[in-house]
This record gives C-alpha cells, sequence and structure tokens, in this order.
C-alpha cells in the first residue's frame, strides 16, 4: 500500500491536522478520520513516515472497538469506504484501511489513562513522591511492577507541549465530578476487558490512554483505541519487573532517537532506513500478535 504522509481533499472540511491523523468534516456532524503515515516521538512529528503504520492503527482500533463494545459506546459509523458519503468516495484510494466516518463529539479534554504497571511517566512520578497523579501506592516497587490494581491516572490535553499529569480531583474540578467519575469506571473498565484478552495472546498492555466525547446526550469512546501509540505493549515473555521491557510501541524509535545529541525541539532529525523499517515490522507484528491475524 502507498505511503500516507498528508491527505488534502480539495472539498471536504479540514477540521485539524493532529501529529499524526487528518480530520475532515462531513455532513450531519461526522468527521472523516484519516490516519495518515506520520510519526511523533517527544510531541514531535518526525520527517519521516512509517509505511503501514495507518493501516495498522485503523485496523487495531476497529478490532478493540469490536471487542469492547458492550462497554462503552464509540464515534465509529463505519470504516467500509464503500458505505461512505458518495463525496468521500472518490479518494477512497486514499482512505481505504485507514480512516474511519465517525460521530462528531464534543470532546472532553482530558486524556484517560488507565494504568496496570509502573512504567513511563508514572514511574518518574512514583520516584519522586512514592505516589501517580495523587494516588499513594506500596513503598518498594520497581520499574514495571505490576500494581496492586490498575489505577485512573488522567492527564491534561495541551494543546501544544506535553500532557501533565493531574490527579482524579484536578480533572473532577475542570470537568465535574460526575463524568469523572463515569470517565474513570469506563476507561478502567475497557482496560481491564482488553488487558485481560491481550494476556491470553502473551501481550501485558502496561498502560493505555483514551479520550471520549459527548455526542447526543451519550458519552462515547472516541479517537483511536489501544493502539501502540496510546498505550505501552510488552510481550509477557520477556517481562520482567526491575527493568524496562522491551515493546511493540515507538519505544524502539525513541530509543533510537535517545542515542543522537537532538535536544527534542523541531525539527527532529530524519531516521535511517533501517530503524524506518523495523518500525514497521514492530507496528505489523503488534497488529498480528494481538489479533492472531496478519494485516
Ligand atoms: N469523534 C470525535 N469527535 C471529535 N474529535 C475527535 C473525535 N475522535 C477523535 N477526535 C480528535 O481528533 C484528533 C485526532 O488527531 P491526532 O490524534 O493526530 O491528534 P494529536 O496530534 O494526537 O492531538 P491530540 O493531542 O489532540 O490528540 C484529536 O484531537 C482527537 O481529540
Ligand atoms: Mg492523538
Amino acid at each position: 500500500m502507498a505511503t500516507v504522509v498528508q491527505t488534502s481533499f480539495p472539498d471536504l472540511p479540514l477540521v485539524r491536522r493532529g501529529k499524526v491523523r487528518d480530520v475532515y468534516a462531513v455532513e450531519g456532524d461526522r468527521l472523516l478520520i484519516v490516519a495518515t503515515d506520520r510519526i511523533s516521538a517527544f510531541d514531535v512529528v518526525l520527517p519521516n513516515a512509517i509505511p503501514e503504520k495507518g493501516r495498522v492503527l485503523t485496523a487495531l482500533t476497529l478490532f478493540w472497538l469490536d471487542l469492547i463494545r458492550d462497554v462503552v459506546p464509540s464515534h465509529l459509523i463505519t470504516a467500509d469506504v464503500a458505505r461512505y458519503p458518495a463525496p468521500l468516495r472518490k479518494y477512497a484510494a486514499q482512505l481505504e484501511g485507514r480512516s474511519m466516518l465517525v460521530r462528531r463529539a464534543a470532546v472532553v479534554p482530558f486524556e484517560c489513562v488507565a494504568r496496570g504497571y509502573l512504567a513511563g511517566s508514572g514511574w518518574k512520578e512514583y520516584q519522586k513522591t512514592g505516589e501517580v497523579c495523587g494516588i499513594p501506592l506500596p513503598a518498594g516497587l520497581r520499574e514495571a511492577e505490576k500494581l496492586p490494581q490498575a489505577i485512573f491516572t488522567p492527564a491534561t490535553k495541551a494543546e501544544s507541549g506535553h500532557d501533565q499529569n493531574i490527579s482524579e480531583v484536578e480533572m473532577a474540578k475542570a470537568a465535574g465530578a460526575e463524568v469523572t467519575a463515569t470517565l474513570k469506571r469506563l476507561t478502567l473498565a475497557v482496560y481491564t476487558r482488553a488487558a485481560d484478552y491481550a494476556a491470553t495472546r502473551g501481550i501485558i498492555i502496561a498502560d493505555t490512554k483514551f479520550e471520549f466525547g459527548r455526542a447526543g446526550g451519550e458519552i462515547l469512546l472516541v479517537d483511536e483505541v489501544l493502539t501502540p501509540d496510546s498505550s505501552r505493549f510488552w510481550p509477557a515473555s520477556e517481562y520482567a519487573p526491575g527493568m524496562s521491557p522491551p515493546s511493540f510501541d515507538k519505544q524502539y524509535v525513541r530509543d533510537y532517537l535517545e542515542t543522537l545529541t537532538w535536544n527534542k525541539q523541531p525539527p527532529a532529525p530524519p531516521l535511517p532506513p533501517e530503524v524506518v523499517r523495523r518500525t514497521t515490522e514492530k507496528y505489523l507484528e503488534a497488529y498480528r500478535l494481538l489479533t492472531g491475524r496478519s494485516l
């Protein structure tokens, strides 16, 4: 499949170009979300595209939305291009396999993170304070250690720059206590369902981030779901607490970038062809292991 770095559909109103997705408005309060092959690391879009990445993100999101359909309703209308409105279908070649037609929602501006293991910013915070997002944890936990139970650790959705971890209380102050309680319950329920399934495939979902929105009086799960971009997937066979396990997520690219003397400000340095190739492999492997199918 051809690599897509950026789409431009002159007759469709562009709502936003995110780091990875191009989002267009479609009549009837709908959106066309196109996952390109762009990749970001440390919140900076890299100059290289990763072949197959947009298709993996889309196919995995669809896989999970089906698996968790009875836990929470989602924004998905269809990902079948043949069923898109006529004005979209002429772009089928660019949309096939990497796009979704969804209900447009008012996105709750918080990242709803579930953590079952101590990694990333959670591990950093724990080392300083013994807590993650205001949740006190047992003393003496090691990096990547499994938590006594999964926790809800929200973050602000920064318009630019890095997301910031906050406590549930802070989220409740800004978003309302009731919606915060609902999103916490849904976040943990979806995470638990997905993590239990992934365990049967030999994969640990260490943590993941969801976004929710409101549409027609309903709370919907929106955006991408349980992809390598929004989650940490670890092979269970290589897991040991006390070290950072090898992941199927962007850790491989991050690790490469850490070997350079880049200050993590744009522009990002180019990735060597070998790193691009192996990153594509990582994304395809994550899909294969989780779903049991090749893309
Ligand atoms: N159903 C929906 N209704 C409205 N907005 C949505 C919906 N689903 C996803 N979005 C938004 O579409 C955008 C997807 O683009 P992308 O993930 O590339 O952005 P991003 O650079 O990660 O920025 P962000 O930090 O906002 O996620 C996100 O801003 C997400 O909040
Ligand atoms: Mg995003």
